[in-house]
C-alpha cells in the first residue's frame, strides 16, 4: 500500500457560519465516515425529534474522540485519493482565539467559512487576520449557506469583492471562493446544480489542490537540545546530547554545529534509550547522540549540521505577535520568550504597529492589549539560535510567558542586528552554576592563577569558565599574559628577570581585580616555583593556583600558535620547555590534567574548586 501523504488543514469562521456543518458534509459526502455513523445520528436526531443537522455528526465524532474529556481542538480525519487530511477545527470564539495561536499553528492551509446570509463580521475580518500572522497562506474562502440567500451569485460576488480586497491587505492571496451550502451539500464534494453560474472547484477537489509544506525531513537538521546527560557509573563517561529532531536528519558521523555558541563536533553514534540503534533519527523522533569531540552543549541550544543553511542567532527579533494576556504586554517589564527550548528573559522593545483585528485600523501606541496583534521588536537577555516563519516550525514559533501563563505567541519574521549587545553583557540564567554556588561566589573576588606551559590549554579552558561565571551573573574577567604584554607589560621580555617583573606587576593587578569583587582569571606561564609564590604573598587568602598539565610533546603537537615551530628554528629564543625551563607546580590547589580529561571535563573541575575556594574564604 502507498503511503499517503498528510496535509493539516484548519478551519475557521464564526461559530454560527456554518463551520460544522461544512465539515460534516465533508465527511459524509466523501465517503469518509465510520460505517452506519450517519444513520446512527440520523436515528437519534428521529428519536429526539430533531431535524438532521450534519453538524451533529461532527458532535457526535468528537465525542467519540475526547472520551468525555472536554478538548479545545477538534481533529478529525478523511482521506482523498491524494492524501490523508487532518482537519483542525478551531471554535469561533474569542476566547478559544488561543488555541488558533497552538492549534492552527501546524496548519499548512485554511478554510475560512463566511455566512452568505449575515455577511463579513468583525470575526470574519479577525480570522482573516490571525491566518496572516500565522503565516498561513494557503486559503479558501468558503462562502456557505447559499440555500439561504437563494443561490444568489450577487451575494456571493459581493462578499467575495469585499472580502478579497481585505485579505489583500492583509498579505492574503485565497485560492479560491467557493459558494457552497453545507446544508444541502452545494459544492461541497459534488458540483452544485443550484450555481451553475460557479465554474470552480468543489471544497474536496480545491483540498487536492493546496501543495503540501515541503516535509520537515527536507529541511535542515534542527534539534534543540533538551538536555545533557552524562554517564558516569562503571567507567562509562559518555556524555549524551538528547532532543527532538524538529527538521532535518541526524546520522552517525555527521559534522555538527550548536548555536548560539557556535561549538563544532561530529556524531560519534546515535543513541536511542531501551531501543535498538537507529540507521539516523528523523522529524518526530526523540533522538540522542554522543559526540567524538567533547563540546559544551546546553539545554535551548539547537543542534544543526555544519553543511546545512544555519539558523539565525541573535537577541532582537522582529515578531508577528498575538497578545492573549490579562495583562497588557508593555515596555520595562520582563517576560520569557519560549522558542525551541530555549527560555529567556526578554523585553518588548519597540511596538512597530497594533492592529485592530477587526477593521484592521492601526493604532500608534506602545503597548498591546488583550486580544490584539502587533508587530513587535523584541530583545532578549542572550541570544538564541532561531528560524524564521516558513521554515521549520518549532524554530520559527514562540510564546511569551508572563507570570507563569502563556500570555502570547506569534511567529519570528526577521531577526535584527544588535548593536549594542556585547558578550560581556550577557546575563545567562544558569550557565551551568548552581544557585548556591552563585551565592557563594556573588561578589566574592578572588585570583585564579592558572600557569602552564604555552598550548597546555590555559586560555581555552579560561574562556569557557569566564563565560559560563558571567552568564550566572558572577563578575569574572581574564587576565591573560600576551594581552599584557602588548599593554602594560610592553618593556618586558622573556630573559629570567622580565619573567618575574612580569608576573610581579600581574599579580598586582590581580588582586586590585579581586578586590573590585571579580573572580579574576589570570593565564600566565609563569614557569618559576618563586614568582609563583611571591604572587600568593601579593595577593592572599584569594590566591588559588592551577596547574594546567600536559607534556611538552603534547603542547608541541598542539601548537596552537606555531610558536614551537618558531623556536624550534631558532627564530624566537628563551621559549619555555626549549631553551628555558618549567617549573612544575609542586602543591597546587588543583591540576587540570589536558590530556587526560576533555575541555568539559576541565571547565567543570574549575568551576567546583571556584566555587569551592569562593566559600572558603567567605567563611
Ligand atoms: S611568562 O613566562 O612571563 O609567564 P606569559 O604568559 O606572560 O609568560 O607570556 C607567554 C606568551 O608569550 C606565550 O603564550 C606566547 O604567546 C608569547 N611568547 C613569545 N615569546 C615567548 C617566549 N620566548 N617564551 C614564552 N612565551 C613567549
Amino acid at each position: 500500500m502507498i503511503e499517503l501523504e498528510n496535509m493539516s488543514v484548519v478551519t475557521v469562521g464564526h461559530v454560527d457560519h456554518g463551520k460544522s456543518t461544512v465539515i460534516g458534509r465533508l465527511l459524509a459526502d466523501s465517503g469518509s465516515l465510520p460505517e452506519g455513523k450517519l444513520d446512527m445520528v440520523r436515528e437519534n436526531c428521529r428519536r429526539n425529534s430533531k431535524p438532521f443537522e450534519y453538524a451533529f455528526l461532527l458532535d457526535a465524532l468528537k465525542k467519540e474522540q475526547s472520551q468525555g474529556i472536554t478538548i479545545d481542538t477538534a481533529r478529525c480525519f478523511f482521506s482523498t485519493e491524494k492524501r490523508r487530511y487532518i482537519i483542525i477545527d478551531t471554535p469561533g470564539h474569542i476566547e478559544f482565539l488561543k488555541n488558533m495561536v497552538t492549534g492552527a499553528s501546524r496548519a499548512e492551509a485554511a478554510l475560512l467559512v463566511i455566512d452568505a446570509a449575515r455577511g463579513i463580521e468583525e470575526n470574519t475580518r479577525r480570522h482573516g487576520y490571525f491566518l496572516s500572522m500565522l503565516g498561513i497562506r494557503q486559503v479558501a474562502v468558503l462562502v456557505n449557506k447559499m440555500d439561504l440567500v437563494k443561490y444568489s451569485e450577487k451575494v456571493y460576488n459581493d462578499i467575495r469583492d469585499e472580502y478579497g480586497a481585505f485579505l489583500k491587505k492583509i498579505n492574503i492571496v485565497p485560492e479560491c471562493f467557493i459558494p457552497v451550502s453545507g446544508f444541502e451539500g452545494d459544492n461541497i464534494a459534488n458540483p452544485s446544480k443550484n450555481m451553475p453560474w460557479y465554474k470552480g472547484l468543489t471544497v474536496l477537489r480545491q483540498l487536492d489542490e493546496f501543495k503540501a509544506a515541503s516535509p520537515a525531513e527536507n529541511l535542515p537538521l534542527r534539534m534543540p537540545v533538551q538536555g545533557v546527560y552524562k554517564f558516569t557509573g562503571g567507567g562509562d563517561s559518555r556524555r549524551i546530547i538528547a532532543g527532538t529532531i524538529e527538521s532535518g536528519k541526524l546520522r552517525d558521523g555527521d559534522r555538527l554545529v550548536i548555536l548560539p555558541s557556535g561549538k563544532r563536533t561530529s556524531v560519534k553514534s546515535l543513541e536511542v534509550w531501551n531501543a535498538e540503534k537507529p540507521e539516523e533519527f528523523v522529524p518526530g523522533q526523540a533522538a540522542g547522540f554522543t559526540m567524538t569531540e567533547q563540546i559544551f552543549a546546553e539545554r535551548g541550544e539547537i543542534v544543526c549540521r555544519e553543511d546545512e543553511v544555519a539558523p539565525q542567532v541573535g537577541v532582537k527579533l522582529k515578531v508577528n505577535l498575538f497578545w492573549l494576556g490579562k495583562e497588557r504586554f508593555e515596555k520595562g517589564k520582563a517576560y520569557f520568550l519560549k522558542c525551541g527550548t530555549a527560555k529567556v528573559v526578554m523585553r518588548l522593545e519597540n511596538v512597530e504597529r497594533v492592529v485592530n483585528a477587526s477593521d484592521l485600523s492601526c493604532m500608534n501606541r506602545q503597548y498591546v492589549d488583550k486580544h490584539e496583534v502587533a508587530e513587535c521588536v523584541l530583545e532578549l537577555e542572550h541570544p538564541i539560535a532561531f528560524d524564521l516563519a516558513g521554515q521549520t516550525e518549532a524554530t520559527s514559533r514562540f510564546v511569551i510567558i508572563d507570570e507563569y501563563e502563556i500570555a502570547g505567541g506569534g511567529i519570528i519574521t526577521e531577526a535584527l542586528k544588535s548593536h549594542d549587545y556585547d558578550v560581556r553583557n550577557i546575563r545567562w540564567a544558569s550557565g551551568g552554576i548552581s544557585g548556591e554556588e552563585r551565592k557563594k561566589l556573588s561578589g566574592q573576588g578572588m585570583v585564579v592563577w592558572m600557569t602552564g606551559l604555552s598550548g597546555s590549554g590555559k586560555t581555552t579552558i579560561s574562556l569557557e569558565a569566564e563565560k559560563r561565571l558571567i552568564r550566572a551573573g558572577i563578575n569574572a574577567y581574564i587576565l591573560d599574559g600576551d594581552k599584557l604584554r602588548r599593554g602594560l607589560n610592553s618593556d618586558l621580555g622573556f630573559g629570567d628577570a622580565d619573567r618575574k617583573e612580569n608576573i610581579r606587576r600581574t599579580a598586582e593587578v590581580a588582586k586590585l581585580f579581586a578586590d573590585a569583587g571579580n573572580v579574576t582569571i589570570v593565564t600566565l606561564i609563569s614557569p618559576f616555583e618563586e614568582s609563583r609564590r611571591q604572587a600568593r604573598e601579593i595577593i592572599g587568602d584569594s590566591f588559588m593556583e592551577v596547574y594546567v598539565k600536559a607534556d611538552l610533546e603534547t603542547c608541541m603537537k598542539r601548537d596552537p600558535k606555531k610558536l614551537y615551530k618558531k623556536a624550534k628554528a631558532g627564530e624566537i629564543t628563551s621559549f619555555t620547555g626549549i631553551d628555558s625551563p618549567y617549573e612544575e607546580p609542586k602543591t597546587p590547589d588543583l591540576v587540570l590534567d589536558t590530556q587526560q580529561w576533555d575541555e568539559v571535563e576541565c571547565v567543570e573541575m574549575l568551576l567546583g574548586a571556584i566555587a569551592s575556594h569562593g566559600e572558603k574564604i567567605k567563611e
